[in-house]
């Protein structure tokens, strides 16, 4: 290790801040739920939360610990289990139990820890906060989860949209500025694009609840013509008639959340607008917004009943929000740290989400990340905010 050199001792320790203050806010979303739900497969799409946390630890040992070392410290019964590519969704029911599997995450985090003494923590930077970023993903997946079980989800967890803000505002046009140099940046940020963007106009707030319900008792469910032909498909198919975590009376002034991008693109086309493409939607937020990333943005002990601590005027933060784009490489895209992460989904098949969420760590909370889901996803905690080209 170089213990002579202040930087590598100052970035080793805001990092591990960082990795106990993360692993905290991520056990807390454990702290009062039932066995049951721990087990639970909620949705066909989505693994039982208790599977989340182990996948978090197994994780955690196959990037920072040697070989041997992890398999010395993970019952063998974890590898088929809690890897990515081990069981399908569906057979992740039969879980250790909670306490088990904070035991082996304990186990992994000293033994990561003692490794950083042994060798060079600069070596595995980038992989330490990749990791990071890793767990706070999975931490939005859980709360997703245990939202699709809550009776009454995310009654308080949004920020209202501001009505001080309203209607399109014109971004001139202008040059994309690409991500500064940073150690969070992921494969798919990198190398960022500088594109010229020509004038159009973005909607200053994520469109409402009560803007959404207009579309619902405007028949907007029902008429056709609003919709892609594939979005028709899958609202015939699923008899989908409003936004997941949808409940009336409507809290009008909320952000809508719980859209899939077919519902996106339907209401945008109802109001003779368009979703942005992610270049659109980052030159808006750079425009309007613009908070550089100068450090790192600290790990918050959300959970899913804490308010977000996102202060945007324009509502950034609040929703996902879906772009038009596929999620794509940029030219020049590097896989790393595997092609599973990124690469396996350049396939035409997953749109780009920006900005992130309510239950969103501030971590990954930045204009350049990229989400990515499949259109018809409506369980992630995405809405929209439309433009006029
Ligand atoms: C980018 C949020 C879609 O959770 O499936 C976690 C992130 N990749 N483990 C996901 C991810 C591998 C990914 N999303
Ligand atoms: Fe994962």
């Amino acid at each position: 290790m170089l213990i002579s050199d202040p930087q590598a001792a100052l970035s080793r320790h805001t990092f591990i801040d960082q990795f106990f203050a993360l692993r905290q806010a991520t056990l807390s979303l454990f702290d009062s739920i039932p066995p049951e739900t721990f087990c639970h497969q909620a949705h066909p799409d989505f693994s039982p939360v208790g599977w989340h946390l182990g996948h978090i630890g197994w994780t955690e040992g196959l990037w920072l610990l040697p070989k041997l070392l992890r398999e010395q410290l993970t019952p063998p019964d974890y590898n088929a289990l809690f890897a990515a590519s081990g069981l399908p969704k569906t057979a992740r029911s039969q879980l250790p139990p909670l306490q088990e599997i904070c035991t082996y995450l304990a186990t992994i985090r000293a033994a990561v820890l003692t490794e950083w003494v042994k060798q060079d923590f600069q070596a595995q930077e980038w992989l330490a906060w990749w990791l990071l970023q890793h767990e706070a993903q999975h931490g939005e997946t859980i709360q997703m989860i245990l939202a699709l079980q809550a009776p009454n989800p995310l009654n308080t967890t949004i920020i209202p949209v501001n009505k001080q803000i309203t209607g399109m505002v014109t971004i001139p046009a202008g040059v994309l500025k690409p991500a500064a140099p940073s150690l969070l940046l992921l494969d798919n940020e990198k190398p960022g694009l500088a594109e010229e963007i020509p004038a159009f106009q973005v909607d200053q707030q994520p469109v409402s609840r009560g803007q959404f319900q207009y579309f619902i008792e405007s028949g907007g469910y029902q008429t056709e013509q609003w919709w892609t032909a594939e979005g028709w498909a899958w609202r015939q198919t699923h008899t989908i008639q409003q936004p997941r975590y949808w409940h009336w009376p409507v809290n009008s002034d909320h952000p809508v959340c719980g859209v899939s991008w077919y519902e996106a693109a339907a209401y945008a086309a109802f109001m003779g607008k368009q979703l942005p493409t992610e270049s659109q939607w980052e030159r808006a937020q750079q425009v309007l917004q613009a908070p550089p990333l100068s450090e790192i943005p600290l790990a918050t002990p959300r959970n899913h009943y804490t308010s977000s601590l996102s202060t945007s005027p324009y509502g950034f933060g609040q929703v996902w929000e879906w772009t038009d784009t596929w999620f794509h490489p940029y030219p020049g895209f590097c896989s790393s740290p595997y092609p599973g992460y990124s690469a396996a989904y350049f396939d035409q098949a997953h749109r780009v989400l920006k900005g992130g969420s309510f239950a969103s760590q501030a971590l990954i909370q930045r204009p350049s990340f990229r989400n990515w889901y499949q259109p018809q996803t409506q369980e992630i905690f995405a809405g929209i905010r439309c433009v006029n080209t």
